[in-house]
């Protein structure tokens, strides 16, 4: 797995350690601590590289059943600022990596991490996966092109992959958007919270195991044709019942300040069709309000060993 030690992909490293597969994680370690595989420290194997050379060798790809790719730049405000970087790790990589299992005596089959933000601004609800992608970042350029050339290569070289289209995820680990941010600015002063926007633009909101389980469901299950497969709740939350829901898991009572106006390249609304991640079959199954409070419950302990 390539970013095995980032948020999702401890999750997914734990998941697939508990079920009995042997994992090689490959990381740089930059931005995924190695603390995030604590759990599983002893049961598996971390590979130190840079994903921009180590997946280039077909020998070091060759080995595994399943490849799941998950190191990238994970967001899109990197992208506004260096879209060139985001190109090069997101796409670059990618491709790379297809090339490496092309050339692989048994490619191993590919699970892509790909992003609601291939989308863009949706022109209907709730978005299914053939509704058009017109993506407004550079980041959701990346993903797009490198789910493009993921079916590209299932389909001409005949490797087996699929790429899931992972929506808002948040639980523990998560250092970053809009739950870690909100928890982080409540802790800091309870009092008062200022949001960007004005509290209607709404998400779906999936907690990391979920997305956890749906990644083995698709390695497991899915046709492998190259398809690309909503990984979502199934259920739209506005960032105002957002803040409202975690306010009371933290028990604080904050004045709001609405921004009124939205970081650039973010979508006001998106809600979700996951009859394709359903019909796997697999559902996911924490509700917002239990996966709130173990956020919450992995926050307070973080802060508390530093
Ligand atoms: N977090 C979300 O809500 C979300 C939503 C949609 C898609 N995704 C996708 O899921 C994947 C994982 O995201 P995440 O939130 O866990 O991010 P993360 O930053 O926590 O994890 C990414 C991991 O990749 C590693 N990495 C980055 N560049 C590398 C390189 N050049 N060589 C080796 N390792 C490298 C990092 O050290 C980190 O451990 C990404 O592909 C992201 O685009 C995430």
């Amino acid at each position: 797995m390539t970013g095995g030690a980032g948020f999702i992909g401890s999750h997914l490293v734990e998941r697939l350690v508990a079920g009995g597969a042997s994992v090689t994680v490959l990381d740089d370690l930059k931005s995924g601590p190695p603390r995030n595989l604590a759990a599983v420290l002893d049961r598996v194997e971390v590979v130190r590289g840079d994903v921009t050379t180590t997946l280039v060798d077909p020998g070091f790809v060759a080995g595994f059943d399943v490849v799941f790719h998950l190191a990238a730049n994970p967001y899109i405000p990197p992208s506004v600022d260096d879209p060139l970087f985001d190109f090069e790790l997101n796409l670059g990589t990618t491709l790379r990596l297809l090339e490496a299992l092309r050339a692989a005596p048994r490619g191993p089959r590919l699970v892509f991490t790909s992003s609601a933000a291939v989308y863009g601004n949706p022109r209907r609800l709730p978005i299914r996966e053939d509704d058009p992608t017109v993506p407004i970042s550079p980041y959701g350029v990346s993903k797009l092109a490198a789910e493009r050339y993921v079916a590209v290569y299932a389909d001409l070289y005949d490797l087996t992959c699929s790429s899931v289209r992972l929506f808002s995820v948040y639980g523990p680990r998560q250092r970053k958007q809009v739950v870690y941010d909100l928890l982080d600015r409540l802790h800091a002063d309870p009092e008062r919270l200022e949001v960007y926007g004005d509290g209607t633009q709404e998400r779906d909101f999936v907690f990391v195991g979920d997305v956890a389980d749906a990644m083995v469901a698709v390695a497991d299950r899915a046709p492998g044709r190259g398809e690309a497969i909503n990984v979502a709740s199934g259920t739209s939350t506005s960032i105002a019942a957002l803040v409202g829901e975690l306010s009371g898991a933290m028990g604080v009572h904050p004045e709001l300040v609405w921004s009124g106006s939205v970081r650039p390249g973010d979508a006001q609304n998106w809600s979700v069709d996951t009859a394709a991640l359903n019909a796997l079959p697999f559902a996911a199954a924490v509700p917002l309000a239990d996966g709130l409070r173990a956020t919450l419950a992995w926050y307070e302990a973080d802060r508390r060993e530093g």
